[in-house]
């Protein structure tokens, strides 16, 4: 089948995955890989932007997403999988493009004071998390992607991505670099056990990694419509984690449970239980293919290596279409 074009994304090892990530952006990666030519990539480097002093656990926290991405049906077969660190491109790419890239435009990206701002307890008035766009602008232009499906927090960084694109096409009269566009699938939002955001600062997560009978207890823990107390009280979905959950996970049974909970006709409890078992009936067959891939460290290492070739391969012929619009092709 022809490919639509080429879409490039990367996550961060920042610990085990959760459903909110799965759904926010795995979920979407998962159903690219059939009609694009998708490059996926663990941002390691990325996450030692912000986080450079412990780096304790970058190794486990690197084959752990590879685990999740794996058991979570990414498909080797079909998508490029790699590890950022491993291709030195990215890293010439940022050199390069950083030589022309004026500072103003750092600056006023909104994620750099926001950040300053809630990452207090961390120094990153560094040179290495002010470049942090020019990196990603690397990363997206060394493999020419035509398409970054990213979260609506990182549209600013794919607008600076693309004026990057353009100055250095301009300046260097050539037309190396496409411009990348964004790719904004609705992504479902699927809040925290506590009705918060779901993260792993704020401990409500599901991870992708639990166990089936672990998930059924985190459901059953749900905080639910607080107004609630008894059965035959009204309720309000609305306002209520489980009914969202309920709209991701229990398909034609949604209308019912909407009803019977506006009307009293249904307890939490039960209510919870449907959900444990729907959820859980998701998470299984996920669980069971991790199961399998923790027993075969070395095939992961073959497919990352493999990855790691090809990915190389896309960059390494980049650097040399830049290094040659820019004339110091000299070695
Ligand atoms: N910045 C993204 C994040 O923190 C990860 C990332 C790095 C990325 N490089 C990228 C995403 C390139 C898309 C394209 O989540
Ligand atoms: Fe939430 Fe279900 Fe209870 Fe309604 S019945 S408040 S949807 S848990």
């Amino acid at each position: 089948m022809q490919k639509k074009g080429i879409i490039l994304s990367g996550m961060r090892p920042t610990g085990a995955m959760h459903l909110g990530n799965y759904f926010g952006a795995l979920e979407n990666w998962i159903r690219l890989q059939d009609e694009y030519d998708c490059y996926f990539f663990v941002a390691d480097w990325h996450a030692l932007t912000t986080g450079y002093e412990d780096t304790s656990e970058y190794k486990n926290n690197i084959s752990n997403l590879l685990v999740d991405w794996l058991s979570a049906g990414l498909d080797p077969q079909k998508s490029v999988l790699f590890v950022q660190s491993s291709i030195k491109e990215h890293a010439e790419l940022h050199l390069l493009l950083s030589m022309n890239l004026p500072l103003s435009w750092l600056y006023r990206c909104p994620t750099y004071k926001d950040q300053l701002k809630q990452l207090k307890e961390k120094n990153i008035t560094t040179y290495g998390f002010l470049g942090y766009p020019c990196l990603m602008a690397s990363d997206i232009l060394v493999y020419k992607a035509d398409f970054v499906p990213v979260g609506e927090d990182q549209l600013p960084h794919l607008e600076v991505t693309r004026e990057i694109a353009r100055r250095f096409n301009f300046l260097y009269k050539s037309d190396v670099f496409p411009e990348p566009q964004p790719l904004l699938t609705e992504a479902k939002v699927l809040p925290g056990l506590d009705g918060r955001k779901m993260s792993k600062s704020y401990n409500n997560t599901i991870a992708l990694s639990d166990s089936p009978d672990v998930v059924q207890k985190k459901v059953m823990s749900m905080i639910t419509d607080p107004a609630r107390i008894h059965k035959t009280d009204p309720g309000n979905p609305e306002v209520c984690a489980v009914y969202a959950y309920h709209k991701l996970f229990s398909e034609d049974e949604v209308p019912e449970i909407e009803s019977m909970c506006r009307k009293g006709e249904i307890g939490c409890v039960a209510c919870k239980k449907k959900l444990a078992q729907n959820v859980a009936k998701f998470m299984t067959p996920i669980w069971e293919r991790r199961q399998e891939w923790l027993k075969r460290p070395d095939d992961i290492r073959d497919i990352i290596n493999e990855g790691n070739s090809k990915a190389r391969e896309a960059a390494s012929r980049t650097l040399s279409d830049v290094r040659k619009a820019m004339n110091i092709d000299w070695i």
